[in-house]
C-alpha cells in the first residue's frame, strides 16, 4: 500500500471516529450556527461532493453565449451570482421553450433565467410564500413569468408529461424534500430537456437542513447526474442515458479529465 493510500485511509478512519463524538459535544451548536456547521462539513465530510465534475461549456457543442445579469442577488437564501451566472448560460446555449422553478423566493434566480429565454419562451415559478418575486414583478420580466403560489405537490400534479425544457429545483434542501421533489419533476421533463439543482454543497448535513448531495448520490447510480465544476448546482439529462446523448456527456468527462491532468496549477478549472 502507498504511503498516499494509507495517509488517505488513515484520514478516513479518524473522521469517521471524529463525527460521533462532535455530534455529542456540539450537537445543539451544529443546529445553531451555520457557520460552524459549514466548518465541521469541510473537515469531517471532505467528499461530500462526490459526483463526476463538468465544465458547463462542455455540454455544448456551439459556444455558450454571454450573458448579463441585470439584478445582484441580496439577502439570505438567494443563489451567488456564480450560479445565476451558469443558469443563464445554460438557459441562453439551451434556449428553453417551456422553463419551471421551484422555489423562487424573491426571484432572482428566475430574473435571470427569464431574461435568457428565446422570444416566445415562458418561465414557470413555483413557491408557497406568496410575495414571491419581488425583483421582476413590476418589471418587463414579468410578462415571460408565470407565478404560481403552493406547495410543490399540488403545483406540478396536473402538468403533462414531458412539458418542461429544463427544471431549476431550489426549494427546500433537506433530504426527503429533494426526493420529493426531483420526483414530482422528472415525469415533467422533455428527453432533451434539463435538470438542474441548487445547493449541491457542503453544508446542513449534520443539522440535517442540505440533504441534496445525499440524495443526488444516490440518483446518480439510476441516472446521469454531474456537478456543473465551480457551481453549486448539479444536472441531468435524461438524453444523457443513451446513445449521442451518453457519448456527448462522455466527451465532457473526457475533456475535464484531460484537463485536470496537467496537476492543480495548470487546470483551467473555476473553484473550488
Ligand atoms: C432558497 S429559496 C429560493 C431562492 C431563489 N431560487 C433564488 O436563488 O433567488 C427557497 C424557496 O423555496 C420555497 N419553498 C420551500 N419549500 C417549498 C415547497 N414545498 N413548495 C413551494 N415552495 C417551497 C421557500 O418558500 C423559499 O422561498
Amino acid at each position: 500500500m502507498s504511503a498516499i493510500t494509507m495517509r488517505t485511509r488513515l484520514g478516513n478512519l479518524l473522521r469517521s471516529l471524529a463525527e460521533p463524538v462532535v455530534r455529542l459535544l456540539f450537537g445543539a451548536k451544529l443546529k445553531r450556527d451555520p457557520s460552524f456547521e459549514y466548518a465541521a462539513c469541510l473537515m469531517l465530510k471532505p467528499r461530500r461532493l462526490s459526483l463526476q465534475r463538468v465544465e458547463l461549456e462542455d455540454l455544448f457543442e456551439q459556444p455558450v453565449p454571454a450573458v448579463s445579469i441585470e439584478r445582484l442577488p441580496r439577502g439570505s437564501w438567494s443563489s451567488p451570482v456564480v450560479d445565476m451566472v451558469a443558469m443563464a448560460r445554460i438557459v441562453a446555449a439551451a434556449q428553453p421553450r417551456r422553463a419551471l422553478e421551484l422555489g423562487s423566493f424573491r426571484g432572482y434566480t428566475a430574473a435571470a433565467i427569464a431574461a435568457h429565454l428565446p422570444s416566445a419562451g415562458q418561465l414557470v415559478t413555483v413557491d408557497i410564500d406568496p410575495q414571491h418575486g419581488s425583483v421582476y414583478r413590476d418589471s418587463a420580466l414579468a410578462a415571460r413569468i408565470e407565478r404560481r403560489i403552493g406547495t410543490i405537490d399540488e403545483q406540478t400534479a396536473h402538468e403533462p408529461d414531458a412539458s418542461f425544457d429544463l427544471v431549476f429545483v431550489d426549494a427546500d434542501h433537506r433530504y426527503e424534500a429533494a426526493r420529493s421533489d426531483t420526483e414530482a419533476v422528472l415525469r415533467l421533463l422533455k428527453p432533451d430537456g434539463w435538470l438542474l439543482w441548487h445547493d449541491y454543497s457542503n453544508w446542513g448535513y449534520f443539522s440535517g437542513a442540505c440533504g441534496v448531495p445525499e440524495y443526488l448520490a444516490e440518483l446518480s447510480r439510476e441516472r446521469p447526474v454531474v456537478h456543473l465544476a465551480g457551481t453549486n448546482i448539479a444536472a441531468h439529462r435524461p438524453c444523457w442515458a443513451q446513445g449521442e446523448g451518453q457519448a456527448e456527456l462522455e466527451r465532457a468527462v473526457d475533456a475535464m479529465t484531460q484537463r485536470n491532468r496537467g496537476g492543480a496549477w495548470q487546470t483551467q478549472v473555476a473553484r473550488p
